[in-house]
């Protein structure tokens, strides 16, 4: 029961003269407003036209990583390269905290994007364009992608993802012509993708070639996200120099002194909670999961790595 009980018929009385505009005004703005949602999504452009497919985390990830070592054709910042084919499906990868790959693209041609996330969700913000979407794991976002315009386009994540989130920054760069890779640096790039860890020919790899397949995994798995060759430090520990060097561990809380060596290497990527470098508490690893296979290959590159 309300404070207040209007008298009686107050319901039949007529409507004033003001009361009666404002609906009016009401309803022609409702009207207004339904007329250009339509129009707007006809002719706004500002929605992306996307097909979403059902996926998972495991599935996406083998797809864009055969992708990219189909496919890729150089390093920009241990970020592998693509320069996909007008029309064919190109697979990018969201994974803390990279977009993989850098894509290279022509202007005026089609591509078929295929975005998703392999472990949290993420934001896909295509700048200075502004084109912004959501990337929850387990969808494979289609998008339909044409340039319009030539130059470097960064991608933002604008989801908060995690401790790397400001890093997580992706490129894609539209040319005309070839000679326009110059101006990104992209001059020296292969012609066509290198395919050497990919050949299964049965026969073992060469040192050589066992450091060239440790480096693709350095880059497809993303240990490059924390892990720089160049003695900088960034979330974990650099590579270089560190075969071979003492390091202290904590190991059930107590601090002893290792070797880095193979079983140590492998014991890290398998459990990296076993031993936690000093210094790097606060940023414990994940585990990534690995074959022995790629292990080996990653232990025959950091070796490789003074
Ligand atoms: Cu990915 Cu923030």
């Amino acid at each position: 029961m309300s404070l207040f009980s209007p008298e009686e018929g107050w319901y039949h009385k007529k409507v004033s003269k003001d009361e009666k505009m404002w609906m009016v005004i009401a309803l022609v703005l409702c009207i207004m407003l339904f007329v250009w949602m339509v129009l707007w999504h006809v002719y706004g452009r500002q929605n992306p036209s996307s097909i979403t497919y059902r996926t998972n985390t495991v599935e996406f990830g083998k797809l864009s990583d055969a992708y990219v070592k189909q496919n890729m054709v150089g390093m920009d910042k241990g970020v592998p390269i693509v320069r996909p084919q007008p029309n064919s499906d190109v697979f990018v990868h969201a994974q803390m905290w990279r977009w993989s790959p850098v894509l290279i693209f022509e202007k005026d041609q089609s591509y078929k994007l295929h975005i998703s996330s392999t472990d949290v969700q993420h934001g896909f913000s295509l700048q200075p364009v502004n084109m912004n979407f959501q990337v929850y794991p387990g969808y494979d976002y289609v998008l339909e992608f044409k340039p319009t315009e030539t130059g470097e386009f960064k991608i933002i994540c604008n989801e908060f993802c995690g401790i790397g989130h400001h890093t997580m920054i992706g490129k894609i760069v539209v040319i005309e012509k070839d000679e326009d890779l110059k101006q990104y640096g992209y001059e020296n790039l292969k012609k066509a993708p290198d395919t050497i860890a990919t050949q299964n020919s049965g026969k073992p790899l060469s040192e050589a070639e066992m450091v060239l397949a440790g480096e693709q995994v350095y880059t497809l798995k993303g240990c490059i996200t924390c892990h720089k060759t160049d003695g900088t430090t960034i979330i974990g520990p650099a590579w270089n120099g560190l075969y071979g060097k003492e390091e202290k561990v904590i190991e059930n809380g107590k601090t002893i002194s290792i070797k880095v060596d193979d079983d140590y290497i492998k014991e890290s990527i398998l459990h990296p909670q076993q031993k936690i470098t000093v210094g790097y508490e606060k940023t414990p690893m994940t585990t990534i999961p690995l074959t022995d296979e790629e292990i080996s290959q990653v232990i025959a590159y950091i070796k490789s790595l003074k």
